[in-house]
């Protein structure tokens, strides 16, 4: 047996999901000093019901926040809200807009991260949920819009060769330094490629690859291991990358290109752009957003 053939064998599915969103959103201060980033919206729902609805539609059961100060709108956006139902309900509207928000009880939980000392103690601190399975992990402010969404096809290659995946994208080399960057081995198929390195940002000259991951992860629970201890790397976090990079070796490790869309709402211009495009997208709003668009770029 291969060691791939051996992974295949041993696989189990993917039920859970960690959503690390304990992040101070600094970048959109002063908006984020009362309000999550990840409860920003894109139009009319917030970042993290885009994740939410991606990790449903790859079959994932059980959500896992990761919260931390002044993060409990999130939880909340998830609640039952008994009083705003009545309320809607009493004035014959339509409550099925709520759908999204709903999750079957138990579904949900809660872990706190004290301090925001980086994703990769982000998702440590949810070691006792995740227990002994492996489970996927969303970044929220990473925007991935397609058809399949991204974590479903990332499933679908998991439900193939198994181990660890992560989904990457191509962007020009001066941006590397700004992400996590992979180091590509042998091309599996024309979505799939092995992983023979990590780098949590590097410097544009000592970068593996333009390949940066974007968000989305699959990983065995061995991680919660190599994390466990692990040392501050790149601007004084303790980084996923990090932890991913010294599995390399002992587990199977995929990049996943996604075919869909990827907006980086964690920066200003990245989440405009994802309004737009959204918005140009919505046959509700797409003629009078185009019909300003023109008349802004007339002035
Ligand atoms: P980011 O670095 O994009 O988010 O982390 P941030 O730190 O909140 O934003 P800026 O850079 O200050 O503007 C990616 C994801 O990881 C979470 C964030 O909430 C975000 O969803 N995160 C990050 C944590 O949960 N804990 C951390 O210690 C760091």
């Amino acid at each position: 047996m291969t060691v791939s053939t051996a992974w295949q064998a041993l696989r189990k599915p993917i039920r859970k999901a960690v959503f690390p969103v304990a992040g101070m959103g600094t970048r959109f201060l002063p908006a984020t000093k009362a309000i999550p980033k990840e409860m920003l919206p894109i139009i009319d729902r917030p970042l993290i019901q885009y994740a939410v609805d991606e990790a449903r539609e790859a079959g994932i059961e059980q959500l896992i926040f990761v919260t931390g100060r002044g993060k409990t709108a999130i939880v909340e956006h998830f609640d039952t809200a008994f009083e705003l139902e009545r309320t809607l309900s009493d004035r014959g509207k339509d409550l099925s807009i709520l759908d999204p928000t709903r999750i079957l009880p138990g579904n949900l939980v809660t872990v706190r991260q004290q301090v925001p000392m980086g994703l990769g103690h982000a998702i440590w601190c949810a070691r006792a949920i995740v227990g002994d399975e492996p489970f996927a992990i969303f970044l929220p402010d990473e925007l991935m819009i397609g058809t399949p969404g991204c974590m479903k096809e990332m499933v679908d290659a998991y439900n193939e060769v198994g181990g660890n995946l992560i989904s990457v994208l191509e962007v020009p080399e001066e941006e590397v330094s700004s992400y996590g960057v992979i180091a590509p081995g042998a091309r599996v198929s024309d979505k799939l490629t092995e992983v023979t390195g990590l780098v949590e940002k590097p410097k544009r000259e000592n970068a593996p690859s333009n390949l940066i991951i974007s968000g989305r992860y699959i990983l065995q629970p061995e991680v919660m291991r190599t994390l466990e201890g692990q040392e501050k790397g790149a601007g004084g976090e303790i980084q996923l990358t990090d932890a991913m990079a010294r599995m390399i070796g002992s587990q199977p490790f995929h990049a996943v290109t996604f075919t869909g869309r990827r907006f980086d709402c964690g920066s200003k211009a990245g989440f405009v752009e994802a309004t737009l495009a959204l918005a140009l997208e919505r046959p509700d709003m797409a003629d009078d957003v185009r019909a300003i668009m023109r008349r802004l770029l007339a002035q």
